[in-house]
């Protein structure tokens, strides 16, 4: 017997998380140990480094699939590579031109420093990055 009342499912949006080997990685392991609760909807990608990170690789991911993608880096003085992530800040603000040019809001893109000791900081900033897509709703680019 049906209830009569309709479940409205949450819009549960994909998110990437670009986090580099030495510093942001190893802060989302730190926040899995220390059973720091963020939401199932963040994938996250090891790289090297943030500077590593394509402009390309942003947008292909927004265009292919993902509602958001952060890229998370070492503090500034303490990338591995030295100036990476200084790269990864110019970059970042290629991604947001981009973006513009894609016509996907700029929101959608986040570049955030996260050390090895920072585990409950990385589940903040997967909880409050998922919520503030999950206004936005889907990616332009969902049919
Ligand atoms: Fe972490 Fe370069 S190694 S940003």
């Amino acid at each position: 017997m049906s209830t009569g009342l309709a479940v409205e499912q949450e819009y549960e949006p994909v998110i990437l998380a670009l986090a580099c080997n030495w510093c942001s990685y190893a802060g989302a392991d730190l926040a899995g140990i220390s059973r720091c609760q963020y939401p199932a909807n963040v994938r996250i990608i090891r790289v090297m480094c943030s500077g590593m990170v394509h402009p390309n690789l942003v947008i292909e991911a927004l265009t292919k699939g993902a509602d958001g993608v952060v890229m998370c880096g070492c503090h500034p003085g303490d990338c591995h590579y030295q100036e990476g992530n200084l790269k990864a800040e110019r970059r970042a603000e290629a991604i947001t031109l981009m973006l513009q040019d894609f016509g996907i809001e700029e929101e959608r893109f986040k570049l955030a420093w996260v050390s090895a000791s920072e585990g409950p900081q990385f589940a903040k900033l997967m909880t409050e990055f998922t919520d503030q897509i999950k206004r936005l709703g889907p990616s332009p680019y969902k049919t």
